[in-house]
């Protein structure tokens, strides 16, 4: 018998161990390891210190600290390791484009279209909000308000009167909460009737697209106008869509045109992303009771049974229509109200819906 046996001592880990325990690690949104998703890069041991780059598909990730807390305890699960440190950054994912034909937007890694079957869901506001939303996690994003009828960009950021200036033949979008924005609104008079016919239509939309120095996106959301039109149906064929939002609200009406609005996507190629249920129950301003004025949890049901994902229930909320009008979105000025926080949360699920499809 040996006087001193020699003891396992720690090794120094190596970047192959680490990466190896991190090839255990799934992403619970996407269904596959870290490694085989290539989020984790640039890993560096030094002794038993470990550092490496978290790499999601989207900063709006709604599972980020969960999946920064299953790398740290892996990491440290590794033999000879005795500190991690994990940098924690995005590389949006471009949308593919599987149809011909279709000229994706230069710059522009995801073209997402807010949509509804019926008017007056609340779908410009959600789109104003969202895109705010997916801003504040630290996406790039654009907003192009393309709803020929009614455009209310322009109110519910506070640019009425604002006109569109042009560089080399350009638009250059305005900015506002960290968005880039065009709306069709830039170029009316106020109140003036839009009598936008086919060709015309379908030119001034090809240029807000193609003719717009959008920069370098990660998001470029559309607030389309209601219902399966001519806008609808002329975006979907001029560029790849990566995924439509759909908003309703609870009322069976409502829930019949979403079926209708599902289905005009799926007939030209545009994934839907997910149902948002708005003005799903009322908020008491005076005593924070809930009613369900429209009845309630119906696009949850009407989701499971399309298979769609159900993003989430926004309250009628009255701070969330005084933000609106006075052109200062909610989702920046009261992040904290419950109307606030579910639309943040929509634009994650959102988010993580892109990041599956484009995967
Ligand atoms: N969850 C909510 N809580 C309170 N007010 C809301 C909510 N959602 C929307 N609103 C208000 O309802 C009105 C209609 O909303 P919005 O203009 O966003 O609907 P829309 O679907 O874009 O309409 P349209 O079909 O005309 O484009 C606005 O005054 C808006 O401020
Ligand atoms: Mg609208």
């Amino acid at each position: 018998m040996a006087l001193f046996e020699k003891k396992e001592t720690a090794q120094g880990a190596t970047p192959e161990a680490v990466l190896s325990a991190l090839s255990k690690v799934m992403d619970p949104e996407l269904g596959k390891d870290l490694v085989t998703l290539n989020m984790i890069r640039n890993v560096k041991v030094s002794g038993g210190e470990v550092e490496l780059d978290l790499v999601l598909t989207t900063p709006a990730c709604p599972m980020k600290n969960s999946i920064r807390a299953s790398v740290e305890q892996a990491v440290r699960g590794v033999p000879g390791v005795s500190s991690v440190l994990v940098r924690l950054s995005s590389d949006v994912r471009p949308a593919k484009n599987p149809m011909e034909g279709r000229r994706p937007v230069e710059g522009v890694r995801n073209v997402v279209a807010v949509a509804s079957g019926k008017g007056g869901v609340g779908k410009s506001t959600i789109s104003a909000n969202l895109a705010v939303a997916l801003a504040r996690s630290g996406a790039r994003v654009g907003l192009l308000d393309a709803d020929i009828y009614g455009p209310s960009v322009p109110t519910l950021f506070n640019m009425k009167g604002h006109r569109l200036t042009g560089d080399n033949g350009k638009i250059v979008p305005a900015q506002a909460h960290g968005l880039k924005i065009v709306s069709i609104g830039f170029l009316l008079e106020d109140d003036s009737p839009v009598i936008w016919r086919g060709p015309m239509l379908m030119k001034g939309l090809e240029q807000f697209l193609h003719g717009t120095k959008w920069g370098e996106l990660d998001y470029l959301v559309i607030d389309l106008p209601p219902g399966t039109g001519d806008v609808q149906i002329s975006l979907a064929q001029m560029t790849p869509v990566a995924g439509a939002v759909v908003v309703t609200t609870p009322q069976d009406l409502a829930l019949i045109d979403v079926r209708k609005a599902v289905r005009m996507f799926e007939q030209v190629g545009v994934p839907i992303l997910g149902v948002v249920e708005n003005m799903s129950y009322f908020l008491c301003p005076h005593c924070a009771s809930r009613s369900e004025i429209f009845g309630h949890g119906g696009a949850r049901t009407a989701c499971a049974e399309m298979g769609l994902r159900f993003l989430g229930e926004v309250p009628l909320q009255v701070e969330l229509r005084v933000a609106s009008d006075a052109g200062s979105p909610l989702v920046a000025t009261s992040p904290d109200t419950l109307a606030a926080q579910a639309i943040a949360k929509a634009a994650e699920e959102s988010a993580a819906a892109l990041s599956l499809l484009n995967l």
